[in-house]
């Protein structure tokens, strides 16, 4: 028998509520505590890494299960877990040359909804469509013109109905932005030049920029080739800059703000001032990665504002609080438009601690942050839902899974967005836990009118 010290502690994302779940289940008129508020008509949507087999080489690897909870007319029609089934589900080898594969990979990170389509999306494929009962349809590359993979944090712009995104490889072409318009069509396609393979999670919108992040955190090819499914590390000489490309314009136009070195996840939102100038807030990490990725560590990260003065050749940094979080959202009607608030997760250590203490409301012109803590509970993400096209900015409600230790289970909890503090509005309660994941969304059942071209968030159909 093998003494204690030299048993193999599981890492992180295997242990507690990041563990995977065994089962896909359907759930029919679920129980809920409180008021589900009538406006609240539509499918809550979330994603996330959820082994097949119980076991991933690493916390972003496992297969894409999502999570979905219909509302309407006050009830939770259902609950619905199931698999995104792409070709590595469904048995394909994984090889080195498969991680190039935009047709292969693990659709496990997010989900966006645009054009009547629902979307599965990691950022090393291409968007897998869904139904609006969770099953999976197939790769949807555009009709044949996406040829890259598709980031998991694409961007609606609420005024024009395009989404804005990227792809990223680790061979050249390196990055290249593309712009699908409110009818669905790929529209535009250009190539970012950068000097070498960096991960990239996230980039940011505004009403006339699309601001993208060439970051330290580089692919790594003598690890790739051990076969390492994380095969990137924090460089020391990569350096760090923001390229900033006016909306519309080509490649040539690109220009390129010096930042300190730092590594970012997710850009909660950006927008620019009257004067030009151009802000983001961002989670920000010092250092990400130095050595690799590790099995049971994870740094943290502060939200942090860059904000580019015209003419600037380099970003003004400001940590806005020093609070370790993560999950930054906004309300997303104001992507790339001017913000006051920030909703993010905080958490006590790092993310590998597993433990997301409490929800934080981010009042931007104040300097003040209200508090949701979470005791015996432990949140995941919360997305922001507003009841109206003119409602405020925090006019609506947050909805999040939140797992329960004592009980094992899961609920959608639904705040008041304007009250997070306070009981919850409804708490829909749900048979089984739902593991901790990354990002939801809500597709309203109702079309909202946005931008100059037919809604593009008209009725998803069903299967
Ligand atoms: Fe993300």
């Amino acid at each position: 028998m093998k003494p204690m010290q030299d048993r193999v502690e599981p890492p992180f994302w295997m242990q507690g509520n990041f563990a995977p779940v065994t089962e896909e289940i359907t759930a029919f008129d679920l129980p809920v505590d409180g008021a589900i508020p009538p406006e609240l008509s539509g499918l809550y949507i979330r994603n996330g890494a959820n082994p097949r087999h119980g076991q991933s080489s690493h916390w972003f690897l496992g297969d894409g299960m999502l999570h979905g909870i219909a509302i309407e007319g006050g009830k939770a029609q259902w609950y619905r877990n199931r698999y995104v089934r792409t070709p590595i589900y469904e048995g394909a080898p994984r090889t080195l040359l498969s991680g190039l594969d935009i047709r292969y990979a693990l659709s496990n990170t997010s989900v966006v909804a645009h054009a009547n389509r629902i979307m599965a999306l990691v950022e090393n494929a291409l968007p897998m469509e869904i139904s609006r009962e969770l099953e999976t349809r197939g790769f949807n590359d555009f009709g044949g013109r996406l040829a890259t993979s598709c980031t998991a944090h694409p961007k609606i712009c609420p005024v024009t109905g395009e989404m804005h995104f990227f792809g990223y490889r680790v061979v050249p072409p390196y990055l290249t932005y593309h712009v699908a318009d409110a009818a669905g069509a790929l529209v535009r396609s250009v190539e970012i030049p950068v000097k070498a393979a960096t991960m990239i999670h996230d980039f940011a919108l505004t009403a006339r920029h699309a601001i993208f992040m060439d970051l330290p955190v580089v692919f790594d090819m003598p690890t790739a080739m051990t076969g390492s499914t994380m095969p990137f590390h924090w460089s020391e000489s990569h350096g760090a800059r923001l390229g900033v490309l006016p909306r519309g314009s080509g490649a040539d136009t690109l220009r390129w703000i010096d930042i300190e070195p730092c590594y970012v996840y997710h850009v909660a939102n950006a927008f620019e001032e009257a004067n030009g100038a151009i802000v983001l807030d961002v989670a920000r990490y010092d250092e990400h990665w130095r050595g690799g990725p590790k099995r049971n560590a994870f740094d943290t990260a502060a939200l942090t504002r860059w904000r580019i003065p015209p003419g600037a050749t380099r970003a003004e940094e400001t940590c806005l609080d020093d609070r370790s979080v993560e999950f930054p959202r906004i309300d997303d009607r104001r992507t790339g438009l001017a913000h006051g608030i920030v909703y993010a997760l905080a958490t006590e250590g790092s993310l590998a601690d597993g433990v997301f203490t409490e929800l934080l409301k981010y009042d931007l012109k104040s300097g003040r942050a209200d508090r949701r803590p979470f005791d015996g509970e432990l949140p995941s993400e919360f997305t922001m839902v507003s009841p109206a096209e003119a409602a405020g900015e925090d006019e609506g409600w947050l909805m999040g899974y939140v797992y329960d230790r004592a009980s094992a289970r899961s609920d959608l909890v639904i705040l008041d967005a304007g009250d997070i503090g306070g009981k919850p509005v409804a708490r829909v309660r749900l048979p089984v836990r739902v593991p901790q994941g990354f990002h939801g969304t809500w597709i309203a059942s109702e079309p909202r009118q946005r931008g100059t071209a037919a809604s593009p968030w008209s009725w998803i159909g069903s299967n």
